[in-house]
């Protein structure tokens, strides 16, 4: 914003022809003048806003004045008395870990810290800030993700690993015998294993049994003479044995994936059916009907005609997984296939349920059993690309997986050609549990929109039919499809492709208020979503975007929508189900927010391990949690309601782990990480992958 002579409203009040300029910054309780907006003079502020403000500093127009905040001006509204500014934020908290031992007796006392007993660490390194100032220089360029972040491996941490045969104390001899990179003798691994992080250990409390044996980071639990893995017998045998996670990777099916010796014979007979050129249906009245989709719909064409052709496609395809020559009943038309389907398919309610978002990353396993816990009826993996899966890869088909507790649980899958996701959906069908499959069209990110896939679909209305079509003929499950209100801002086109969408035989529809283009700035468009919802009936829509509290979710649910999605208030508050079902706002104190937090890392010691690769593991994915937990305002400290694209204040929290918890200094996270899960190794490193803090 220019300086000069303009006339400015704040705060209802009008700033006429004052001298405003950037760069300082000044405060009240009840205005806000960001350096990013503008800057005026305080007595003439103070004056105008009738507030009692006193300058802190001097001259508002030094440097030390400090933040005035306002409501439209994407700052949440604190109670005053809470607000404070950077510095004495992080003095405070600097102040507390300096004093820490003091505190964490205090906190102990509240909530039992199991292997938190805070072993000193190295003095605080310089802070990483990965706060809003930072970002903004370069936000451009980044857009939502880091890019520059570490790349150190969780057993990078580990110099010597036990062989796995001793660790499962099998009778059978380690399988690759001299050749075998890791070490066969306990008491050598034991001497240059780390220490202990904790007395006890979650898995052999829960299950009676640690399968991680002696590399278990909490292993004197449940060590005996001679190294022995003590086991709870009566524990044991008290526990249902049912499988408690589904949808693993049989060993036999990844070997016949990687040798392509998987049939896929009811993909085949779809994709026969429209390489024949049979399709009933015709030409899709969108691609008709909108030249400007039609026209981006040509520029994805055409890159592809450059590098392949349309029609090599899908031959290049079909050779990259080469299935083995099947005998079918002859070439079917899609007709044939999709007329069969609706009355066979199973069925889910959808309606009025709330739903977890897919979250890349976030959306763990570990993270889906705490939002379970609170309330979410419908959960989802994180997305998987279908050429991965369709490879065999471990850690694609790891996304696949399904905990005992997600009762209406789909998988979320990613990719740009019909033969590749027919097919992967007819492995899955075969392979896994699950009540639903969802297509992600509304993934914005430059990998997989550039290859026509993600909401890159959404222009693409001819390959998007001949997926849905076919994915939708080889599925026993309902076929969903997550959308994105279009590609370009003020460029809507979700209405346009709802109709389509409905005659293709999608189950449901999650229709994201935004754009591509937009990320996050601006909110979701819960209007045009309503639109949508109508055109949609009876086909459920389910409305996604910025929904924080049971407030958003009730003026979500006056809309038409069947239910609603949410994904980053779920990360910022897992108990946001809770208060939506329960209609009320929960103020939580800190130490119920670090029972949830542990809870997470004992999910995810069970998911991940409990050896050095597996702590970890959860430690990172906690980190990344951290990242949007931190935006987190405290009911009680609270004049009215948060909204999603208001940027917390600098405050002090109602106790020292409340204030500890709104810090975004990634050091604050480790901190945190540290009461849970035991200090970090050497060279430890973390810059979170999503930059949850996208206000703006
Ligand atoms: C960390 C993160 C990961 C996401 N991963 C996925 C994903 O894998 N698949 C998907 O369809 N959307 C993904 N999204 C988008 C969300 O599902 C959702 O559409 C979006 O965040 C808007 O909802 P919200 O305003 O409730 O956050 C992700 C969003 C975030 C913040
Ligand atoms: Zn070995
Ligand atoms: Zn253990």
């Amino acid at each position: 914003m220019s300086s000069g002579q303009d006339s400015y409203q704040i705060c209802g009040l009008e700033l006429v022809g004052h001298s405003l300029r950037y760069g300082s910054e000044l405060k009240c309780g009840r205005l806000v003048l960001r350096p990013d907006t503008f800057q005026c003079n305080t007595a003439t502020l103070s004056r105008l806003c009738g507030c009692s403000y006193r300058m802190e500093g001097g001259d508002v127009n030094s440097a030390e004045g400090s933040t005035i905040q306002t409501t439209d001006r994407g700052e949440a509204a604190l109670k005053t008395q809470y607000i404070t500014n950077k510095e004495n934020f992080y003095e405070f908290l600097a102040t507390g870990f300096k004093s820490e031992k003091a505190e964490d007796e205090k906190a102990s006392a509240e909530v039992p810290i199991d292997g938190a007993e805070e072993q000193s660490r190295e003095p605080e390194t310089k802070k990483r800030k990965v706060d809003g100032d930072e970002q903004t220089k370069d936000k451009k360029k980044r857009r939502g993700q880091n890019k520059s972040r570490p790349h150190l491996k969780p057993h990078s941490y580990e110099a010597q690993r036990l062989c796995p045969s001793l660790i499962q104390e099998s009778e059978r001899k380690c399988f690759y015998g001299e050749k075998c990179k890791f070490i066969h003798d306990v008491a050598d691994y034991m001497s240059t294993k780390p220490e202990d992080l904790g007395d006890t250990c979650y898995l052999y409390d829960t299950f009676g049994r640690c399968p991680y044996g002696v590399t278990c980071r909490f292993a004197k639990a449940h060590t005996g003479p001679d190294y022995k893995n003590l086991v709870n017998e009566e524990l044991r045998k008290s526990l249902d044995r049912t499988e408690t996670v589904r949808n693993s990777l049989d060993k036999e099916l990844q070997r016949r994936l990687r040798k392509k010796q998987v049939s896929f014979k009811s993909s085949e007979n779809f994709l026969k059916s429209i390489s024949a050129g049979k399709k009933q249906h015709g030409k899709s009245s969108m691609s008709e009907n909108t030249p400007n989709e039609l026209r981006q719909e040509e520029e994805v064409s055409q890159s592809e005609t450059r590098q392949e052709g349309p029609a090599a496609e899908l031959k290049t395809e079909e050779s990259q997984t080469k299935p083995p020559p099947v005998k079918t009943i002859g070439p079917l038309t899609d007709d044939d296939i999709i007329k069969l389907r609706p009355c066979e398919k199973k069925q889910v309610d959808f309606r009025d349920k709330l739903y977890l978002a897919p979250l890349t990353t976030c959306g763990n396993l570990p993270f889906r059993r705490v939002c379970k816990r609170f309330g979410a009826d419908i959960t989802c993996g994180e997305m998987a690309m279908c050429t991965n899966l369709l490879q065999g890869q471990t850690s694609e088909w790891a996304l696949l997986k399904r905990h005992h507790t997600e009762d209406v649980f789909g998988v979320q899958l990613e990719g740009c050609f019909p033969d590749s996701m027919t097919r992967c959906a007819e492995l899955l069908n075969h392979n896994i549990d699950v009540d639903f499959v969802d297509i992600n069209s509304g993934c914005p990110i430059d990998l997989v929109y550039k290859k026509g896939g993600g909401c890159g679909l959404m222009t693409r209305a001819n390959k998007f039919e001949q997926i849905v079509r076919g994915m939708n003929s080889v599925l026993d499950v309902p076929l969903t499809v997550k959308i994105r209100t279009g590609v370009q801002q003020n460029c809507n086109i979700a209405h346009k492709l709802i109709p389509e969408l409905k005659k293709w035989g999608v189950s449901m529809i999650t229709l994201h208020g935004r754009s591509r283009e937009q990320r996050y700035t601006k909110l979701a468009d819960w209007s045009y979503i309503d639109t949508c919802s109508k055109l949609a009936a009876p086909v459920p829509l389910f409305g996604n975007g910025d929904v924080l509290s049971y407030e958003d979710a009730m003026r979500a649910r006056e809309t038409g929508v069947s239910g609603i999605m949410v994904a980053r208030g779920a990360l910022i508050k897992p108990w946001l189900f809770t208060e939506i079902k329960e209609q009320r706002q929960w103020d939580i104190s800190s130490s119920e927010r670090l029972q949830i937090l542990r809870d997470f890392t004992h999910f995810g010691l069970e998911h991940w391990g409990s050896d050095t690769q597996g702590v970890e593991k959860t430690r990172n994915f906690l980190l990344e949690w951290l990242s949007f937990t931190c935006r987190y305002i405290p009911v009680g400290l609270l004049e009215r309601v948060q909204k999603i694209n208001e940027r917390p204040p600098y405050y002090l929290g109602r106790d020292y782990l409340e204030t500890l918890m709104a810090s975004q200094h990634v050091d604050d996270w480790i901190r945190i990480s540290e009461m849970l899960l035991g200090p970090v190794p050497k060279n430890f490193s973390f810059l979170p992958k999503h930059k949850a803090n996208a206000y703006k």
